[in-house]
């Protein structure tokens, strides 16, 4: 237990992120929860706060509004000292297609609002001289599929982002962690067939994150098997992958 650590978790209404907000309460970790909707915010925080004794403070961000996201950072009752994202948007494909609102505010929730608040907080990890990020992508980002590539594309651009962070602050005592989890049973993934071997639950994807902030880490695929089949789907040449059905 070291009660002088705290999280901040971006995204406090994820079911992946209340179960990693979780586990940094089990090891004594304060907890800030930051959420678009706080009512449900409020509720998981008390959620952690009874079951685990630990203070859980609750703060209004919506990752859109990116000339808030100073004052957000000002507000908060300390500089945290490890950041967690899991801020994110599946979006429906199809109506992006046609649709660039829509289109935008898949880009928009998955890679510039996340990159951009990442990136104003790794600046005060490093004045400070310490700090952990972790970022949730996805492996959707590792290569641009036909049936999902808008939110794809936000995820490799995230992906992107983390992965110069980390080789910018690498040895200035601030770590970046890009987390790829797979899929996850949650609520983004209701209703649609998994493969379960190939499928986490939020719980693994919380201890997996806990892990990283403890232990380091740089890029992490969560079951492990994910690392092969996408390095077999990256390999694929194009003449072959544009025929595919993905
Ligand atoms: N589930 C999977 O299979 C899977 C796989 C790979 C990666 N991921 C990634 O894992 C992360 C967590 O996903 P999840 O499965 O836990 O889904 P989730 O429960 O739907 O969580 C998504 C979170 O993003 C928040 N959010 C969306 N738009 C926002 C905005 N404008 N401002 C602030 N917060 C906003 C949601 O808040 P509201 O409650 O207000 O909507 C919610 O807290 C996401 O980045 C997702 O892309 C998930």
């Amino acid at each position: 237990m070291d009660p002088s650590k705290s999280l901040l978790l971006l995204g406090g209404t994820s079911d992946i992120g209340r179960a990693a907000a979780l586990r940094f309460a089990r090891a004594g970790f304060r907890v800030m929860l930051a959420s678009r909707n706080e009512e449900e915010g409020r509720r998981n925080a008390d959620d952690i706060s009874a079951r685990t004794g630990v203070t859980v403070t609750t703060h209004r961000l919506d990752i859109l509004e990116i000339e808030r996201f100073g004052s957000f950072l000002d507000g908060l009752p300390t500089l945290p000292d490890v950041a967690v994202c899991v801020v994110g948007e599946l979006g429906d494909q199809f109506r992006a297609q046609s649709d660039p609102a829509h289109a935008a505010m898949v880009l928009r929730t998955n890679f510039e609002g996340p990159a951009l608040l990442l990136g104003v907080l790794a600046e005060r990890f490093l004045a400070r001289g310490s700090g952990t990020i972790i970022g949730v992508s996805s492996v959707a980002g590792d290569r641009g599929r036909g049936s999902n590539y808008v939110y794809g594309a936000a995820k490799a651009g995230f992906t992107a982002f983390l992965s110069g962070l980390r080789n910018r602050l690498a040895s200035k005592g601030v770590g970046v962690v890009t987390v790829k989890p797979g899929f996850v049973r949650t609520r983004m993934t209701a209703g649609m067939r998994l493969p379960p071997v190939v499928t986490a639950e939020a719980d693994e994807v919380g201890r997996a994150i806990f892990a990283a902030s403890q232990r380091g880490g740089d890029v992490i695929y969560v079951r492990r098997i994910w690392r092969p089949i996408m390095t077999v789907i990256g390999h694929i040449p194009e003449r072959v992958f544009k025929r595919l059905r993905l």
